[in-house]
């Protein structure tokens, strides 16, 4: 079988695609062949070395996929050959087939396509997980949303709107923005022209809002908290602009609010049963048609540097799927 490879920590450029021998399922395992494989940010760090989850080289990047079920190892009576599953992986996606825990599959809904099915887990996933576990957003809230056109960001405008918040989408475009707007959000602004403190405010009538999505960081965090309202929660969800801010904490004193952490990823360790249902919950959304599961653009596995060097360079709305 064919497999994307990082055999060095790099760039895109540096990965490679390697014929590989079939992998059989072990006890509790089944085989999955890829249809569609989603990246997200965080690949562009892990080839690179610089995330906080370093996978056994070599290995193949791509957390999340989506495929059908070729065999099952001994003890699986969850899923059965010819099964159409999602599953999150951690990595190791990016290949023809790929043998999996059967407890981390999640049947994929009927009308649900791989490709939009292949990039629910991550995003949204920890989306629910920061608007509902971790802010308690409540209905007639107002949410803003920073870097609202990417994956976790267009995620929340969504997710947002189904939660009955009032969404402020930030971006650095008029046309991502505008995406945003296609996508449920009330209002919006274009961190790259206005200041968005004083944008925020606006929004927000002067009272300030009630729960910030910050998967940017950077230059942005710190304008987004001065505008946050009284007992409001600012949600640390990721830093695609690279530096991780240093706020002063007579800020979260003075606003009466709190910064809360969001880390999916141990959340889905700590919690396996929550992290089903949820998945289960989103994968339903999406068949539905409630959340967009919007895929930008779909690339062949040969591709991979070019879709990976698109992320980095800010220029994706919503997923990039690989097909293997
Ligand atoms: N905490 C968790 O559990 C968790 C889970 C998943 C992902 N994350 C993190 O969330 C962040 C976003 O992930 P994603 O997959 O949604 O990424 P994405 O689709 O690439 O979106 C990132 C957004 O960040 C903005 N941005 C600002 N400066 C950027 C830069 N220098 N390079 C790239 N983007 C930049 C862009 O919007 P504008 O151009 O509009 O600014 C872009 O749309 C990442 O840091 C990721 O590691 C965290």
């Amino acid at each position: 079988m064919k497999a994307l490879l990082c055999t060095r920590y790099g760039g895109p450029d540096d990965l490679e695609i390697q014929n590989l021998p079939d992998p059989q399922p072990g006890p509790g395992e089944a085989l999955v062949r890829v249809k569609a494989a989603a990246l997200n940010f965080f690949d562009t760090l892990i080839i690179a070395g610089r995330y906080q989850y370093k996978p056994p080289m070599p290995f193949s990047p791509s957390a999340e996929l989506a495929g059908v079920v070729e065999a099952v190892g001994d003890g699986v009576a969850s899923v059965r050959p010819g099964d159409r599953v999602a599953a999150y992986v951690g990595s190791g996606a990016a290949r023809d087939m790929i043998a999996v825990d059967a407890g981390r599959l999640v049947k994929i809904p009927d009308g649900l396509e791989f490709d939009r099915a292949a990039g629910v887990c991550v995003t949204y996933g920890t989306t629910l997980h920061a608007l509902k576990d971790r802010a308690d957003l409540k209905p007639g809230e107002t949410l803003a949303v920073l870097g609202a056109s990417g994956g976790v960001g267009i995620a929340a405008v969504e997710l947002g709107k189904i939660m009955g918040a009032r969404v402020i989408a930030c971006a650095s475009s008029d046309h991502k923005l505008a995406f945003a707007r296609e996508h449920g959000a009330d209002e919006t602004i274009n961190y790259a022209n206005d200041d968005l403190k004083e944008g925020l405010r606006r929004a927000t009538g002067g009272k300030g809002v009630d729960v910030i999505y910050d998967p940017v960081g950077g230059p942005y965090a710190e304008p987004a908290l001065r505008s946050i309202a009284w007992k409001g929660r600012f949600l640390v969800v990721g830093f695609a602009a690279g530096e991780i801010p240093k706020i002063p904490l007579n800020l979260a004193l003075l606003k009466g609010c709190d910064i809360v952490g969001v880390f999916w990823g141990s959340f889905i360790e700590r919690d396996p049963a929550g992290h089903r249902a949820n998945t289960e919950q989103l994968l339903q959304w999406c068949a539905q048609g409630k959340l967009s599961a919007h895929v930008h653009a779909v690339y062949p596995l040969a591709e991979a540097a070019a879709a990976l060097k698109a992320i980095a360079a800010r220029q994706v709305m919503g997923k990039i799927i690989l097909h293997p």
